[in-house]
């Protein structure tokens, strides 16, 4: 494996790779993270994994400071999964000045774009620039960030990038707990509390599946009952997995997202809900 930080030799190391199965994150990589190499394994060669803090993500007060950076450890999980380049690009090969952006939908001002403007354009912004060094045929994306992984599907479709997509199933604690590197800011006492939110997630779920349809109150009694065990929520929604909007009346194929936060820690999570056509 190797690791590679400079877009030139990048190009050199992929000049005649046609395969090329590609695995962005942003490092302090979990199962989460291995579970995805793996699928890209599966998908083509060589499998290139990059790892790189996007500041254009970030905003002002949020952790991009303090966002864990443990590359040597990262290396060694990458190597033992398989992976062929871990690409590290600095930030200022990265980002030349002036600053240019990828223009996002509407959509990214909604759910977790709500509470942190800008961000789904500064991850927008960092895949299609990756994309470019990389030229990927695959490109592998969690479903635990599903609004990144719905516009990032929605870059590769508009601009005809020849990549296909492929979508990782969120890997957990046994505690239901999506893995996430955030995990790590969580207090004892809060990683305790930290798997509510995929039971209520779950739970509001089970609610749709045994056929209520009255989703803003499900939405409501779902908030509240994280806002009574000390979680400050951001928003508990459910949508159309088609648009990520809000259902159509006998639209089947919903999703329960929601972003809530214990302490400083910002926490999302989701359930895909398959309904029986009535
Ligand atoms: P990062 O948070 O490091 O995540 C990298 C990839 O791993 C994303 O596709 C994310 O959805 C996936 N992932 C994270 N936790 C997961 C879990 N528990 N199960 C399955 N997949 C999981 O997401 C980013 O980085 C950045 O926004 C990035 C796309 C790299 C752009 O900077």
């Amino acid at each position: 494996m190797r690791l590679i930080h400079r877009v030139a030799e990048l190009r050199a190391a992929l000049a005649d790779a046609e395969d090329t199965a590609f695995v962005p994150t942003m490092g302090n990589l979990h199962r989460g993270h291995v579970a995805l190499v793996e699928q890209a394994r599966q998908a083509g060669r060589p499998v290139v994994a990059s790892i790189f803090v996007n500041p254009l993500q970030f905003g002002a007060g949020e952790d991009f400071e303090r966002y864990p950076r443990t590359l040597a450890a990262d290396c060694e999980k990458l190597a033992a999964t398989g992976a062929d380049i871990v690409f590290a690009p600095d930030l200022a090969e990265m980002y030349p000045e002036p600053q240019t952006y990828q223009v996002v939908p509407p959509l990214a001002d909604e759910l977790c774009g709500a509470q942190r403007p800008g961000h789904f354009q500064g991850v927008a912004t960092v895949v299609l620039k990756l994309f470019n060094m990389v030229r990927p045929r695959y490109a592998a994306f969690g479903k635990k960030d599903y609004q990144q992984l719905f516009i990032l599907k929605g870059l590769v479709r508009q601009f005809n990038l020849p990549i296909e997509v492929l979508a990782g199933e969120t890997i957990r604690d046994e505690d239901g707990l999506a893995l996430s590197s955030r995990n790590g800011y969580l207090s004892p006492a809060e990683r305790a509390e930290a798997p509510r939110l995929y039971a209520t997630l779950r739970a509001v779920a089970a609610e749709l599946a045994a056929g209520r349809r009255d989703l803003a109150a499900i939405e409501a009694e779902a908030a509240a009952e994280l806002g009574r065990h000390g979680w400050a929520v951001d928003y508990v929604s459910v949508r159309s997995q088609a648009t990520l909007l809000p259902p159509q009346p006998g639209e089947t194929a919903l999703v329960a997202l929601a972003a809530a936060r214990l302490g400083s820690t910002r926490l999302i999570d989701n359930v895909e809900v398959g309904l029986n056509p009535v």
